[in-house]
């Protein structure tokens, strides 16, 4: 009988082998937070499509805050559930709106940690789309209008900043945003602020839970005008170079799970960090299996963000941050 010429088995014998050999590690430095705040005293709303997240009021933040940083979680992405809505999503970019307080009181509590301030209007908007909508004389169609949409992108980002995010992370999808949020921040000062750039943003199903949990899905039509169409890679590459070109500090591809062939073609391409989205629908899908005792939870969560680590992303934004940062301790 001829041996086999090749035997890959003899560096997977043992734990230890294998620790030897591996290639991607997972760390608690690794994620970013999503947390959800909202106005009211003493809420804590679970997410019915998203099991172990919730709204949060203001009074029981500080308390999750502790919890995040003591896990060895060093970057949240904070999302504001605001209590007015209007056309032009006004308290978005409010002084003293929800994303704004919180985060004054966040870096209060915790400085050290990466408070990063998602940048759209669609939960501040009454029809819900991340920019404004506007009617177009001649023909009455409505259009979510691009440069009036930006010049109050940049109002939002400059405020955020004001209150001490530490870095603006725009997902609005507009073109020039980036351009345009990093002029509106440098000239308020805001020079050293990093821009974590929503660059490569899908049309995506993925979205429905966080679309519950942040009251902002679109009243009329779809988002597909401005976020991308899931069968395109090539035109991911176009929206990633423009965002390099007008100075983005990091790139993000959203969702994660369904476009890991994209994170890794931008990591490729650029020499940007990349960040990776674990959106509201990829963790639903593996609450809703384990609950029903179909997968392993902790082993299916820690594969695929190893998976997406390994196809190219240096951060993953995760509802699963928490447990994961807990399970990688060797905690349950
Ligand atoms: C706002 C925004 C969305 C998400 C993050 N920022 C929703 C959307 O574009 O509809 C989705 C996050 C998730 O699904 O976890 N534009």
């Amino acid at each position: 009988m001829a041996f086999p010429i090749v035997r890959h088995r003899r560096l997977r014998q043992s734990a230890a082998m294998r620790n030897l050999m591996r290639e991607t590690v997972l760390t608690a430095n690794d994620f970013i937070y999503p947390i959800f705040v909202t106005y009211g005293t003493n809420i804590r709303e679970e997410i019915g499509s998203m099991p172990g997240v919730y709204h949060l009021s203001m009074d029981l933040l500080e308390a999750e805050i502790r919890d995040i940083v003591s896990l060895g979680i060093q970057a949240i992405m904070l999302f504001g559930v605001p209590d007015h809505k209007d056309a032009e999503g006004s308290s978005a970019y409010d002084p003293n709106g929800i994303v704004q307080e919180a985060t004054r009181a966040i870096k209060g509590w915790a400085p050290e940690l990466i408070v990063m301030a998602d940048t759209c209007l669609c939960q501040f908007t009454d029809h819900g789309h991340c920019g404004v909508v506007h009617v177009h004389e001649a023909t009455g169609t409505a259009v979510v209008d691009n440069d009036l949409s930006l010049a109050l992108l940049v109002r939002t980002a400059v405020s955020q900043a004001e209150a001490g995010a530490d870095v603006i992370a725009p997902s609005n999808m507009m073109d020039g945003f980036v351009a345009a949020i990093r002029d509106g921040l440098d000239e308020a000062g805001f020079t050293h602020i990093p821009i974590l750039s929503y660059s490569v943003k899908y049309a995506s199903s993925f979205y429905g839970p966080f679309r519950e949990a942040a009251h902002s899905t679109p009243q009329f039509g779809d988002r597909k005008t401005y976020q991308m169409d899931p069968a395109n890679s090539r035109e991911a590459l176009r929206e990633a170079e423009s965002d390099v070109v007008e100075g983005a500090d990091m790139l993000m591809v959203k969702p994660a799970l369904a476009y890991l062939d994209v994170v890794r073609q931008l990591k490729e391409s650029f020499d940007l960090p990349v960040v990776a989205y674990n959106v509201s629908g990829e963790y639903s899908m593996v609450k809703a299996a384990s609950a029903n005792g179909w997968i392993d939870e902790k082993n299916v969560v820690l594969e695929t963000l190893t998976g997406m680590k390994r196809a190219g992303a240096d951060m993953i934004i995760t509802y699963h941050a928490k447990d994961a940062s807990r399970w990688l301790r060797g905690e349950e």
